[in-house]
């Protein structure tokens, strides 16, 4: 299936000169959605992954599946003052200002292998984020797996500079 057809582009949102990739054209079609997961599942059947970390809003909707998938327990990546437990958190830049991610302190734990979700990659700045929250709680983190890719922002480059491999659907 021609997954990319189905990601649908909305031009100035959420602010003019933005071209927003929009997965909710994908999700709301069952082959596509479930062929997404399935493809975003394939390259980690065999690699010991134990947790699925998905960052809040759109990882959830792709990571919820790929946990299901692969048959690990999934981790929700919020924004600040979600979470109801303990928490650990982890600043990143935005293009105005600062935001916070924060995990469930003992959420996972050395020993552990986490595969980081997302939709897309932009900047990185979210996921380069959530790969520092995850490893100091002494998890792995050596994979990650999205939807889409931005080429052009060069984020996927900058979370391979931290040794983690990358794993899209599109560019
Ligand atoms: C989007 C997207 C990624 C992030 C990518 O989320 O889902 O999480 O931006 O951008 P970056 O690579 O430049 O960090 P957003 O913060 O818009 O939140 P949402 O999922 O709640 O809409
Ligand atoms: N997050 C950051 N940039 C984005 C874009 N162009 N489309 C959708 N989500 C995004």
């Amino acid at each position: 299936m021609d997954l990319k057809s189905l990601i649908r582009t909305i031009p100035d949102y959420p602010k003019a000169g933005v071209m927003f990739r929009d997965i909710t054209s994908l999700i709301e079609h069952p082959e596509g959605f479930k062929e997404s997961v399935q493809k975003l599942a394939d390259p980690f059947r065999d690699q010991g992954i134990t947790h699925v970390a998905g960052i809040e809003a759109r990882g959830f909707i792709f990571g919820a599946g790929l946990a299901i998938e692969l048959g690990v327990g999934f981790i929700p990546i919020r924004k600040a003052g979600k979470l109801p437990g303990e928490t650990i958190g982890q600043n990143y830049a935005l293009e105005y200002g600062v935001d916070t991610i924060e995990m469930h302190a003992g959420a996972v734990k050395a020993g552990d292998h986490v595969l980081l979700v997302d939709d897309l990659v932009a900047t990185g700045g979210t996921a380069i984020a959530a790969i520092s929250l995850i490893r100091r709680t002494g998890a792995t983190l050596n994979h990650s797996a999205f939807v889409i890719d931005l080429p052009d922002l060069g984020g996927a480059e900058k979370i391979r500079a931290q040794d983690v491999e990358t794993h899209f659907l599109v560019e």
